[in-house]
């Protein structure tokens, strides 16, 4: 592997897992990836809820672009596709149409 190249192997062989906590429930996620790719990959299907119909909302575009992963992270509304994996995160679905808290 060429060590020049800003990517890292993140494979579950490789990865160290750290715990994660989402609605409850520990999952034990790589450290450093991608939040949401790591949750759809446990297999999380609902981030969050639409606050009119309470209809199920999961990753869409992973770039930040259709706040579709928005959850609470340490009470924070954050978009999960760009939020990377830390121990001891505490995750919870998001009941809201869109938008991050500031410094989120
Ligand atoms: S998946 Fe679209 S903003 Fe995160």
């Amino acid at each position: 592997m060429n060590n020049a190249l800003p990517f890292h192997d993140l494979s579950p062989d490789t990865a160290s897992l750290v715990n994660v906590r989402f609605d409850g429930t520990e999952y034990a996620l790589p450290e450093g990836a991608n939040l949401a790719a790591a949750l759809l990959a446990a297999g999380v299907t609902v981030f969050r809820t639409t606050p009119t119909s309470q209809a199920p909302r999961a990753p869409y575009c992973m770039m930040g672009a259709c706040y579709d992963c928005l959850v609470k992270i340490d009470g924070t509304t954050r978009q999960a596709c760009m939020t990377e994996v830390r121990k001891g995160l505490i995750v919870e679905r998001a009941h809201t149409a869109g938008g991050v808290d500031e410094n989120g």
